[in-house]
């Protein structure tokens, strides 16, 4: 097997140059590793077993960058032991899951489309304050948090154990239940998920006018907020406290874009500097 791609070149007939490029990795390598390493939990068919299926559109739409699958393998997998794979095994096992796909998306039948009045409503319970409270204003905290403190960071030199997270938490109760990292994924992703709550029909600000949903620019500021979510994540994936620090610029951009236009008015007093009665409008 092939593990790099030579091209030879022939200019003018009398000069030759051969390059070397680092292909995406040996896909059967790859197979050989994932029955050892990864089907215990993905499945021998790569369908899902304790952990998520590893074949399919929504997989194949999430990671169709194959070094950011490579990078997502070596830095988070396997789950019970990350970090021991090298980058090139890595690869291999992204090779593998790359070419598993596409056999199976040849295999398969067209998707039926989903049928609209199958489509659930979820009338809010929450007013918009109390969602921005409850969900923006902890999630996207923790993901600032990174700017001055390395989720990686070890405490002298014994390395993460369950239960001895005090230094990077959202909370001090139940910080210890998953791993610093974890935590942003799960602030990244809740944010990219969470931000098409902004766009539900039917609910008011605080001051009783109904969020705006209706408005361009509210659904441009709304999917530039879930774009951003989604950025975070890919960048807490590779395990980068610069790329997360990066991100996070972003998504202060994100949340000051929306509050400039519609939460913090001109025209507040001393008392109530962000004129409440002006919001949403
Ligand atoms: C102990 C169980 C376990 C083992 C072993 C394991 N995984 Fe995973 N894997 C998980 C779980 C749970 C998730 C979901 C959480 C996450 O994305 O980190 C996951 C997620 C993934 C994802 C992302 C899936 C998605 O939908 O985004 C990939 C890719 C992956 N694993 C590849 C591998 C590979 C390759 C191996 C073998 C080297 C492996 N895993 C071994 C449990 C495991
Ligand atoms: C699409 C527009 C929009 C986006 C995007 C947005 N917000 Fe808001 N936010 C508002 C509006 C409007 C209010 C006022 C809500 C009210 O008064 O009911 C608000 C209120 C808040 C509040 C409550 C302030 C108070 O009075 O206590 C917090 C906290 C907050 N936002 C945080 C965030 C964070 C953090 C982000 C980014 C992750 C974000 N918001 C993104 C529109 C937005």
């Amino acid at each position: 097997m092939l593990t790099r791609l030579t091209w030879t070149l022939a200019l003018g007939g009398l000069l030759s140059i051969t390059v070397h490029a680092q292909s995406a990795g040996d896909a059967t390598r790859g197979q050989e590793m994932f029955k050892q390493r990864c089907a215990v939990c993905h499945g021998d068919a790569l369908q899902g077993l304790v952990g998520p299926p590893l074949t399919g559109t929504e997989f194949a739409r999430t990671w169709a960058n194959p070094s950011e699958l490579r990078d997502k393998i070596q830095k988070t997998m396997p789950q019970d032991d990350p970090g021991s794979l090298t980058e090139a095994q890595a690869g291999d096992l992204a090779a593998f899951i790359v070419r598993a796909g596409a056999a199976n998306a040849a295999a398969a039948a067209p998707a039926a489309p989903i049928a609209s009045h199958d489509t659930p409503s979820f009338p809010p319970a929450a007013n918009l304050a109390q969602l921005m409270r409850g969900i923006f204003f902890p999630s996207s905290n923790l993901i600032f948090e990174v700017q001055g403190h390395d989720p990686g960071e070890k405490k002298g030199d014994k390395p993460y154990e369950p239960g001895a997270n005090d230094n990077f938490s959202w909370a001090q109760w139940g910080a210890g239940i998953y791993s610093p990292w974890e935590i942003v994924d799960y602030a990244a992703l809740s944010i990219a998920d969470a931000a098409p709550l902004l766009l539900a029909p039917g609910r008011r600000c605080e001051n009783g006018r109904p969020v705006p949903v209706e408005k361009d620019d509210w659904k441009k500021f709304t999917q530039n907020l879930i774009d951003v979510g989604k950025a975070a994540y890919k960048a807490s994936q590779s395990r980068s406290q610069e790329a997360v620090s990066d991100v996070s610029n972003d998504l202060a951009d994100a949340c000051l874009q929306c509050h400039e236009r519609y939460r913090d008015k001109p025209g507040g007093t001393t008392a109530d500097p962000s004129n409440k009665a002006a919001r949403c409008f």
